[in-house]
């Protein structure tokens, strides 16, 4: 096969939901229809459990699933699909933003019952900020649940998106009939047994027809038809350029526990979603048709056997073909890579592959090479970016205790941030360490692994921080930079680049500071 129809017949997502709204349960499912796994209950869930954060077993287990869970493969009408996992758990979110910036596009879970929930606004507003094309799907819809209108209206002003359903629901709840779906104008009704088999669909392309009235009952049959109206008088109609531009959501419902709505999610999926598309360099767009390969590194896992301190990098290819056995140029280092042994997942296994598309993610052996946010080319010295660090929620001085093993302290630290465990700074005024993080849960995973991996005892101290900003001064010889840095040099640090970061300690001298130094700019992130 050509270069192209390889690219033209890759999907690369991923579903992003609040935890317990049924991703797993959904990517299972479509991993069923994939024939890629023979039974239900095979994916595992990597949510953390609740307690557990000081369980570490459950850590580690959670690592492992994780490892397993990353990339999930399969072919689907010869549809080569790739789901990208994303945690749930909000002590991980930095781990799902920098997933995005691999996926092509993303199907966001909603739970009938609870409709818009934290953590599914702040992720939407990631693929919002980034233009990535979502599809939303409505699930456990075999439960009692909200007004299909009034979820869509939640969803518009909640997630800021422009939804228009392509599939609606009949009933709801212990009143369940099926669900109409607006985009291939069929009726799929739902029976108990469906849980099991996947049931036939009716095709209804005329509402007044008396099939349906025969179907679903008078009552049920009036009700969809005033429904169906006013899907068609309020919400736009579907395009698929305002979808792949991010201005137009489409809306699907279903029960993913039921395997109920999922074909019709995935069967428009395939034929909506983007195919992997060109992405921006620091020195030009990349075309994934190129010859020449190009790729970057969105996720790092170190091995779970601490013998083998090996790590699997996971890099999304963006151009040409990846071969094995072919030097690369890791272009940060300036220096030629070859790999002989780069994995490609499926669902129940990893894979040695020989050559990889764009939209394709290769797993790669690492020694300690690479960083979040690396870039392999054949020979072009460019550099993707989008990978930005956010400023963490929490701060701790870090100490060493056990003083023979500084240098494993050292190492483990670094080898676990360039993972994106962490962020570290380095105080300007005493050279003390300060680890930050999204959740608390990580600390008790440094220190564990710390430990393990690395034989180094580390223990924590609090510290007072609110926000870390990135500092861009314009001009260093500004004597307000100057000023600037002589008052504030207690609450200075450098991050792990070595760029200059300001460790505000509450929100109203972060506010102060940015007033009273007009010229000098704040920003939230590392990239900017
Ligand atoms: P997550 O990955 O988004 O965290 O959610 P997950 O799929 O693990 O689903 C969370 C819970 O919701 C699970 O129940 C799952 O069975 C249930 N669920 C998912 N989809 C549906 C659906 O369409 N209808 C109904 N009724 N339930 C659904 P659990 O009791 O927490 O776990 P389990 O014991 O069933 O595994």
């Amino acid at each position: 096969m050509k270069l192209n129809e390889e690219i033209q017949r890759r999907r690369t997502f991923g579903v992003i939901a609040h935890p317990d709204a049924g991703k797993t349960t959904l990517t299972e499912k479509l991993l069923l229809f994939g024939g890629a796994i023979q039974e239900a209950g095979a994916v595992k869930s990597n949510k953390i459990k609740k307690g557990a954060t000081s369980d570490f077993m459950e850590i580690e287990r959670q690592r492992g699933i994780s490892v397993a869970t990353s990339v999930l493969s399969f072919n689907y009408k010869s549809v080569k699909i790739n789901i990208l996992d994303t945690p749930g758990h909000k002590d991980f979110a930095e781990d799902t933003y920098r997933t995005l910036t691999a996926v092509d596009s993303v199907i966001v879970v909603v739970d009938v019952a609870k409709g818009v929930e934290e953590q599914t606004e702040k992720l939407v507003e990631v693929c919002r900020m980034r233009n990535i094309p979502m599809i939303v799907f409505i699930n456990k819809l075999d439960r009692e649940g909200r007004d299909a209108f009034d979820l869509l209206d939640e969803i518009e002003q909640k997630l800021n998106l422009r939804v228009t359903p392509l599939s609606f629901p009949i009933g709801m709840g212990y009143d369940f009939k099926g669900i109409y779906n607006l985009w291939e104008h069929n009726i799929n009704l739902f029976k108990e047994d469906s849980r099991k088999n996947i049931s036939d669909t009716i095709e209804i392309t005329d509402l007044h027809t008396p099939e349906l009235t025969a179907l679903i009952g008078d009552e049920a049959a009036e009700t969809l038809r005033d429904e169906i109206e006013l899907v068609n008088g309020v919400y736009p109609k579907f395009n698929q350029e305002d979808y792949i531009a991010g201005r137009l959501q489409p809306v699907f419902f279903g029960s993913a526990l039921y395997n109920f709505g999922v074909r019709e999610l995935l069967d428009c999926f395939i034929k909506i979603a983007p195919p992997p598309l060109p992405k921006q360099s620091d020195l030009r767009l990349v075309k994934p048709e190129e010859d020449q390969f190009t790729g970057f590194v969105f996720k790092i896992h170190a091995n779970m056997d601490p013998k083998h301190r090996d790590r699997l990098a996971f890099v999304k290819i963006v151009s040409g073909k990846f071969e094995r056995n072919t030097p690369y140029l890791h272009v940060r280092k300036g220096k030629q890579l070859k790999f002989s042994s780069p994995n490609a997942f499926f669902a129940d296994k990893k894979a040695i592959v020989d050559v990889s598309y764009p939209g394709d993610i290769v797993g790669l052996h690492d020694t300690g090479n690479f960083k979040i946010g690396d870039t392999l080319t054949e020979g072009e010295a460019l550099n993707y970016k989008g990978i930005p660090n956010f400023s963490p929620e929490h701060f701790r001085y870090i100490n060493n205790d056990d003083p023979m093993k500084s240098k494993q302290l050292n190492k483990g630290i670094k080898q676990l941030m360039d993972e994106g465990v962490a962020q570290l700074f380095t105080l300007d005024l005493n050279n003390r360490k300060v680890i930050g993080t999204v959740g608390a849960l990580q600390y008790e995973v440094i220190q564990y692994r710390l430990e393990h991996e690395y034989g180094a005892k580390c223990s924590y101290e609090p510290l007072h921080v609110y926000k870390a900003c990135w500092i861009d001064p314009k001009d260093k010889k500004s004597d307000a930079f100057k000023d600037f840095l002589r008052v504030k040099q207690k609450y200075l640090a450098k991050d792990k680049q070595g760029q200059l970061v300001f460790l505000a300690d509450s929100a109203f001298s972060l506010q102060m500071t940015i007033q009273k130094y007009p010229s000098i700019q704040f920003h939230m992130t590392s990239e900017w």
